[in-house]
């Protein structure tokens, strides 16, 4: 196997569990990839910070431009802008692939990050930037690229629904539900960026790019969160056959998404017999409507550190075959290094 060197930044909820999976699979990963991932280091803020996965201290380092200099695959799951948004650069400039999980450096500063790419030829990808493990990016951007996208309603953030789930089904209080939130690791450092609906803004912005094939501002997505809904506005919508989500709304109003396009995020009530609906806890779920393929729904984990982190490898796979491929005829390369089995014995 050619050897391809990962740098991990980051090694909180989400990259710790990325580092351990690394290491535990990095065999397989290496067969599916045709090259073997070694984690050369992972950069972090504070060496004595608890940590939530055993990962040899040799890892660590502070000095995260040293790293990405040496690396062939950065993943940036710091978060925040800056200096997420440096060493993501610096990455791209070195050669190197990104995969990164941070939304609101997509949301915000997506374009310049996608054209320094182009320019050097690196890619980025970023699965994990939006309702956590569901594959959400690529069927978007590839799978339904040949068809046109009316509308997407999602639930993406996993914190949100998890309150407001729990505020129905167990009548619980909207501050102790949001500290088992942070307690199980769904909620953004700053829980606000939760229940103001800025995470969901970021994810919606992300979304409606890739639906629509235009890029759409972080400050052009409507938002309102979660705060001013209480108990008896969550008891008489259900009274009325409804549930109150939080949902991300990215709507195409005229034949020409370049012409008028919504993207909102909103507590929207939605009746009970809707998909929607039934989406219980930290889960997500993004219901497509396109004109060709009809009602799509993707669900399942939006939030949690070992889900996620699952996006986030498929994505250093495909970053690792790219580089086998040099970067040409990934497909036939990728092909050629899966292992043969004798018809008969499967
Ligand atoms: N805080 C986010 C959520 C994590 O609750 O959905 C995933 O982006």
């Amino acid at each position: 196997h050619r050897r391809l060197r990962v740098a991990l930044l980051g090694a909180g909820a989400v990259g710790s569990q990325v580092a351990a999976l690394l290491r535990k699979h990095g065999d397989e990963l290496a067969d599916r990839a045709g090259a073997s991932l070694e984690l050369v280091g992972i950069a972090v803020r504070d060496l004595d910070a608890p940590r939530e996965t055993d990962l040899p201290k040799e890892l660590f380092t502070t000095d995260a431009e040293q790293l990405i200099l040496g690396a062939d695959i950065v993943i940036e799951l710091m978060g925040g802008i800056e200096p997420a948004k440096t060493y993501v650069l610096q990455a791209i400039n070195s050669g190197a692939d990104v995969v990164t999980a941070n939304k609101a450096l997509l949301a915000t500063h997506g374009p310049e990050i996608f054209d320094a790419a182009d320019q050097v030829g690196a890619q980025v990808y970023y699965e994990a930037a939006a309702a956590g493990a569901i594959p959400i990016i690529r069927p978007l951007r590839d799978s339904l690229a040949g068809d046109r996208i009316r509308r997407i309603m999602g639930i993406v953030n996993g914190t949100t629904n998890y309150i407001l789930d729990r505020m129905d089904t167990e009548g619980a209080d909207f501050g102790e539900v949001l500290a088992d939130a942070q307690r199980l690791g769904y909620a953004e450092a700053d829980p606000t960026a939760d229940v103001e609906g800025y995470d969901a803004a970021q994810k919606a912005a992300i979304l409606a790019s890739l639906a629509f094939h235009t890029t759409v501002p972080l400050d052009a997505v409507h938002r309102e969160g979660i705060t001013a809904i209480d108990k008896a506005m969550i008891d008489s919508a259900r009274h009325a056959g409804y549930v109150i989500k939080l949902l991300a709304v990215c709507e195409r109003l005229t034949d020409d998404p370049q012409e008028s396009i919504s993207v909102r995020v909103y507590p929207a009530l939605i009746s009970r017999e809707h998909p929607l609906a039934s989406v219980h806890g930290a889960n997500n779920a993004v219901f497509v409507e396109a004109e060709a393929a009809g009602n799509l729904m993707f669900y399942g984990a939006g939030a949690g550190g070992v889900q996620t982190a699952s996006a986030v490898l498929g994505d250093v796979v495909s970053a690792a075959r790219r580089h086998v491929a040099g970067g040409v005829g990934v497909g036939e390369s990728t092909l050629a290094n899966l292992p043969v089995v004798p018809v008969g014995r499967v």
